[in-house]
């Protein structure tokens, strides 16, 4: 599918949400508009396309980008990341932190909740390392829908088996007729807010913790390089950033930089903890 129509609907999406459509996801493309074309009563992607052209309400350009975005997620996904923030990241920032007794998290991008919620999990298991502390976890997302359905805490069998012990299934979570909610305790540590990367970071605050994983795939380079300039701006100078197994900062970006030997985990550059190093 090349169309002036087409062209244009890959101009709105890249200005909207930073995601780079190609010709070579015409199919993506169709695959995933069809259902809301139907919905709107317009038949087919065609029409669909050509309305967005023509000027559609916000609401309807809104509806097609939350469908061009993956929301793929699941809970402790890839593993090494969360045992990183158990191991390497939160021991240090438990001592350096004794003082002020808080810590800030943030999970950008972070889909239906799975990742804030693994998150919770790791502080909540630290224990009494962490007892009393103000822990805050934000959690962000462009996609307002998919934030709905991360704030219920709520997901199905399919869900919970990916990614969850069982151990972990039965202390965090209580079956419902719908599903499995995640437990109060977990619930209350994260907020959910909708916040568009390409927006920058101000008015979020400083974190200590950047979760940034699996969403960097699908913008290109100079936008890449901007967000995480604005992700360094939210970061302590002590703080960590984990990025997704298939995304690097190497060539991108000097705002932070690799911590040597575990995979997936940047310091600013400029940063305490790499000037201490
Ligand atoms: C594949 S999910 C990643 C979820 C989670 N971080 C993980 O690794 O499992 C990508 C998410 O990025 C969000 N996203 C895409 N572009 C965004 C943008 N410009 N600003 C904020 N979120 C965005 C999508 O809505 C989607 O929920």
């Amino acid at each position: 599918m090349t169309s002036p129509d087409y062209d244009h609907f890959c101009r709105l999406i890249r200005q909207k949400s930073g995601l780079v459509l190609t010709p070579e996801k015409a199919y993506l493309v169709s695959s995933r508009l069809a259902p809301l074309a139907r919905a709107e009563g317009l038949g087919t992607v065609e029409n669909l396309l050509a309305l967005l052209r023509a000027g559609a309400s916000d609401a309807l350009v809104q509806q097609a980008v939350d469908v061009m975005a993956t929301h793929e997620s699941y809970f402790f996904r890839d593993t090494a990341p969360f045992e990183q923030l158990a191991n390497a990241v939160l021991p240090p920032l438990i001592a350096a932190r004794q003082t002020q007794r808080s810590l800030r998290i943030w999970c950008a991008a972070c889909s239906s909740g799975q990742e804030p919620y693994s998150v919770a999990m790791i502080l909540k298991e630290m224990g009494p390392k962490l007892a009393g502390w103000k822990l805050d976890i934000l959690a962000t997302d462009m996609s307002e829908p998919i934030l709905r359905k991360a704030s219920t805490g709520l997901y199905n069998d399919f869900e919970v088996n990916r990614g969850l012990s069982p151990e972990r299934q039965t202390r965090w979570f209580k079956r419902e007729t719908d599903g499995w909610r995640v437990s109060p305790a977990l619930q209350q540590m994260v907020r959910f807010r909708p916040h568009n990367l390409l927006q920058g970071s101000a008015g979020l605050g400083v974190f200590d913790v950047v979760f940034c994983r699996n969403v960097l795939i699908y913008f290109d380079i100079e936008t890449k390089r901007q967000i995480l300039d604005h992700v360094r701006r939210a970061m302590a100078p002590d703080g960590s950033l984990l990025l997704g197994s298939a995304e690097t900062v190497l060539g991108v970006s000097s705002a932070v930089e690799p911590v040597p030997g575990l995979r997936g985990l940047y310091r600013p550059t400029d940063g305490a903890a790499s000037r201490s190093a």
